[in-house]
């Protein structure tokens, strides 16, 4: 079963496990051998800009999705990041997580834009981005080093379909 909630101590290692998992590395920015140290520092001191979202199946945690909140006149922007450890793909999690990560931009933070980078090589995260309403917005040439290769990024963009107004005689 799926359940989405806040990060907790236990969390450290099954997350660590999972970022130094060869497709998350090859999916994400992370480099080898990835410590819980880092991992630690991640989820217990966020940066207040940072919101994490945890993904448990059965219990455990198997991914972790974050939202980083724009400054100053990008205060409506989010950027989100998220992988799920390679042994518990094509169960729905993705999919869960990335919803979860919407609905707290959209219905609690109300950002106007969500934007993430993508190697267009990784089609299962492009078409998962795709199906929330993520479009394709560029390509930045030889942006990241994988494995000994160039690889170019893809920067996906998604608009806040509309803010909904107030409720009557609801404040705020
Ligand atoms: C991308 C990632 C988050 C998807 O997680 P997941 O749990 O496997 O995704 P889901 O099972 O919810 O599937 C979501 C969608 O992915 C796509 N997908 C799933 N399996 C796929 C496959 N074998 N081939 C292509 N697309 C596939 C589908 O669009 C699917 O939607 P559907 O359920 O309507 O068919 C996960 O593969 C991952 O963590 N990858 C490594 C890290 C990474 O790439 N992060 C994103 C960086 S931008």
């Amino acid at each position: 079963m799926i359940l989405l909630r806040a990060p907790k101590p236990d969390d450290i290692g099954p997350l660590t496990d999972a970022v130094n998992m060869p497709g998350v590395r090859r999916g994400t920015l992370r480099l080898p051998y990835t410590t819980e140290d880092l991992i630690q520092t991640r989820l217990t001191a966020p940066s207040p800009d940072t919101h994490h979202v945890v993904a448990a199946w059965d219990n455990r945690a198997v991914g972790l999705g974050t939202l980083r909140l724009g400054q100053g006149r990008r205060r409506h922007v989010g950027v989100l990041f998220l992988f799920i450890h390679d042994e518990h793909w094509g169960r729905g999690i993705g999919r869960a997580l990335l919803e979860g990560l919407i609905d707290l931009a959209d219905n609690w933070y109300g950002l106007i834009r969500l934007e993430l980078d993508v190697a267009p090589s990784n089609t299962r995260a492009v078409k998962l981005y795709e199906s929330a309403g993520f479009k394709r917005e560029g390509i930045k040439r030889a942006d990241t080093i994988c494995d000994g290769l160039l690889e170019d990024s893809l920067v996906m963009g998604r608009l806040h379909p509309f803010p909904k107004p107030a409720k009557k005689g609801q404040k705020g």
